[in-house]
C-alpha cells in the first residue's frame, strides 16, 4: 500500500522537480487542468510588462523594426519546432488552431484535387474535438467532399477502401487522452493515397512528436495548453516542405511576399511564411514565447521524452490510487492503462461527473468535465502536467476525490447547477 510519505520521497528523487519553480501557482490548489489552460510562467508578467511599457509604450511603431516584431511568429515557431520534430523555418505561431486547420485542410484539398481526383473523403475520428469536425465540414462543403467519421480502431480498414483524400486526426484524444501511432497511421494514409493532417493540441509540450520521422503532411496545435502560452494564445502550424508552396486560402497581407509594397495583387510568400495572414499578435506571442521556454527548459533534462515519462508515472499513480481508494464509488477508467498509449491526461467516467467535478474544484482540486455525446460517458478529466505537478499532489487529489465520493458531498444543489464555461 502506498503512503503519502512515499509520494513525497518520489518528489525528492524527481530530476524534473525544479522545473516547478518556473511557475506562479496559486497556493492551496492542485492544478490538474494544464491540458486545457497551462499555468502561468513567472517570466510572463515581466516580459509582458517590458513589451507593453518599453517596446510599445516607448518604442511605439518603431518597435516593428527595433524589436523585430515581424519575425516573432517565425521565432516562436522555430522554438515550437524543437518540440514537435520539425526543422527551423517550418513552423509559424499564428491565429487559432481552428483557423490554422482551415488553412491546412484547404491546402490539402488543392493538392489532392490534382493528385487524387477520384478521392472525395475526408476521414476523421468520431470523437475528435468538435472544432476539428466543424472546420472539416466547412472545407468538405467547399471542396465537394464528404466527411466520414470512424472509431479509432476502424480507421486503417476505412483507409484501405481507397477513396480517402485526407486523414485528419488529433494525436492525443481530448476526451480520453488516448495516443495515436502517428507514424503507422500516416504510412497507412499514404499507402491509400491520402494525406495525413495532425492536430497536436494535446501533444505539443506533452508527448514526444516526430513530424518528420512520421512523414506527416500537415500539423496544427494549440499554444494555451501544454505550451503555457496563456488564455487564447496564438496557435501554430507546420507544413511538410514538400507541400509548403501549396496555396492556403487566407491570403492576407502578412503572408504576401512583399507586404510593404502594398501591391493590389496577392503574391504568396515562400514556404510557411504564407501561412501568416494578418498582423502578428505581439502581446500573445510574447506570452507564448515564455510558455514555450518553460517547456524547453526540460531539454537538458531529457526533453519531451523525460516529461512524457513523468506524466505517465503521475497518471499511473493516479489510476492506482483511484483503484485502491475509490473502489465501488462509481468511477471507471476512460483512459488507456498503459502510459505509453496516453498523453499527459487521465479521464474517469462517472454518472454524476458534473457535480463531482464542481465539488472537487470547491475543494481546491482543479480538473474539468467533458459531457458525453453519442452514448459516450460523461467524464472527469485530469491533466498531469509534469513541469509543475508533484507526486504528492496526485496523492492529495485522490484523497479529496475519495472523500467527496465516499461522503456524497457532491450531491447538493450548488454542485448540480450548470455554468456556461468550465
Ligand atoms: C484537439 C483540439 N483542437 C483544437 C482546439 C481548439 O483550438 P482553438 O481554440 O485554438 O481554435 C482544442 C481545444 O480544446 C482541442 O482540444
Amino acid at each position: 500500500m502506498l503512503t503519502r510519505d512515499a509520494c513525497t520521497a518520489l518528489d525528492a528523487q524527481d530530476p524534473l522537480a525544479d522545473l516547478r519553480a518556473q511557475f506562479d501557482l496559486p497556493t492551496g490548489r492542485i492544478y490538474l487542468d494544464g491540458n486545457s489552460l497551462g499555468a502561468l510562467p513567472r517570466s510572463t508578467a515581466p516580459r509582458l510588462q517590458q513589451v507593453v511599457t518599453q517596446d510599445w509604450g516607448q518604442g511605439l511603431i518603431e518597435s516593428w523594426n527595433t524589436a523585430n516584431w515581424m519575425t516573432w511568429p517565425q521565432g516562436v515557431g522555430d522554438k515550437i519546432a524543437r518540440l514537435i520534430g520539425a526543422a527551423p523555418g517550418e513552423v509559424v505561431a499564428a491565429d487559432s488552431t481552428s483557423v490554422n486547420l482551415y488553412k491546412v485542410l484547404s491546402a490539402a484539398t488543392r493538392i489532392q484535387r490534382l493528385a487524387q481526383p477520384a478521392h472525395h473523403v475526408l476521414l476523421s475520428q468520431r470523437d475528435n474535438f468538435p472544432t476539428d469536425l466543424y472546420i472539416a465540414q466547412s472545407v468538405c462543403a467547399a471542396a465537394g467532399w464528404r466527411l466520414e467519421l470512424a472509431e479509432a480502431a476502424a480507421i486503417p480498414a476505412r483507409l484501405a477502401a481507397g477513396d480517402v483524400a485526407v486523414l485528419m486526426l488529433t494525436h492525443v484524444n481530448y476526451r480520453t487522452g488516448a495516443l495515436h501511432d502517428m507514424a503507422a497511421l500516416t504510412a497507412q494514409a499514404h499507402a491509400a493515397g491520402a494525406l495525413a493532417v495532425w492536430d497536436l493540441a494535446h501533444s505539443a509540450g506533452s508527448v514526444p512528436v516526430r513530424l518528420h520521422a512520421a512523414d506527416a503532411d500537415f500539423a496544427v496545435g494549440c499554444g494555451y495548453k501544454f505550451l503555457n502560452g496563456g488564455p487564447g494564445a496564438p496557435a501554430f502550424v507546420w507544413v511538410h516542405p514538400r507541400h509548403a508552396d501549396a496555396a492556403q486560402p487566407l491570403s492576407g497581407w502578412i503572408g504576401h511576399a512583399q507586404p510593404f509594397n502594398f501591391t493590389t495583387h496577392y503574391e504568396a510568400a515562400a514556404g510557411i511564411h504564407h501561412y501568416l495572414c494578418g498582423s502578428p499578435p505581439i502581446l500573445g506571442l510574447a506570452a507564448l514565447d515564455c510558455g514555450v521556454d518553460s517547456v524547453l527548459a526540460a531539454e537538458p533534462l531529457g526533453g519531451m521524452a523525460a516529461l512524457h515519462a513523468k506524466a505517465g508515472q503521475l497518471g499511473d499513480l493516479f489510476m492506482r490510487l483511484v483503484d485502491e481508494r475509490c473502489a465501488g464509488l462509481g468511477l471507471d477508467a476512460a483512459s488507456p492503462r498503459d502510459a505509453a498509449q496516453r498523453g499527459s491526461q487521465v479521464s474517469l467516467a462517472h454518472a454524476q461527473a458534473w457535480p463531482v467535478m464542481q465539488a472537487l474544484i470547491a475543494h481546491g482540486v482543479i480538473g474539468d468535465f467533458r459531457a458525453g455525446v453519442d452514448g459516450d460517458p460523461d467524464l472527469l478529466r485530469f491533466g498531469f502536467t509534469p513541469l509543475y505537478l508533484r507526486f504528492v499532489d496526485v496523492w492529495d487529489a485522490v484523497e479529496t476525490l475519495a472523500d467527496i465520493l465516499g461522503s456524497r458531498s457532491w450531491d447538493v444543489p450548488t454542485f448540480h447547477a450548470r455554468k456556461a464555461v468550465t
